[in-house]
């Protein structure tokens, strides 16, 4: 856990250098890819991001971000992400085959 901590403090800052150069949901995603697996196709523990579309990520993103959906770890990254940018993570994903 201390290890994941460590990597949602370094997301953090991530997510504020991104907000200033505008959303591009391409280069944000990069960073859910370590957790999620290349393009989200997680087979660890971590869920895929791609079995559900566009609104399943975005609403799963609010929900953490709200903590209303329980999370080890989601509920801290959703937070450093604007609901802008969130949907243009999601977008992007979305676009993946
Ligand atoms: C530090 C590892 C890590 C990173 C980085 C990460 N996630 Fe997650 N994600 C998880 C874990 C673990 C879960 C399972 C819920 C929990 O325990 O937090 C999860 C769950 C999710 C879910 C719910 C999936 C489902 O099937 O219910 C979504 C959507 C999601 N993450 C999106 C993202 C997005 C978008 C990013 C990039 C902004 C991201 N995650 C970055 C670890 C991570």
């Amino acid at each position: 856990m201390r290890a994941l901590a460590a990597f949602a403090a370094t997301l953090l800052t991530a997510g504020v250098a991104a907000a200033q150069d505008g959303p591009s949901g391409q280069a944000m995603v990069q960073t859910c890819y370590v957790c999620h697996g290349p393009e989200g196709r997680s087979a660890e523990a971590v869920p895929a991001l791609l079995r559900g579309q566009k609104e399943f990520v975005v609403r799963q993103m609010i929900e953490f971000k709200a903590d209303r959906r329980p999370a080890t770890i989601m509920n801290r990254i959703a937070k450093s992400y604007s609901d802008e940018q969130i949907a243009a993570i999601a977008d992007y994903l979305a676009g993946l085959k």
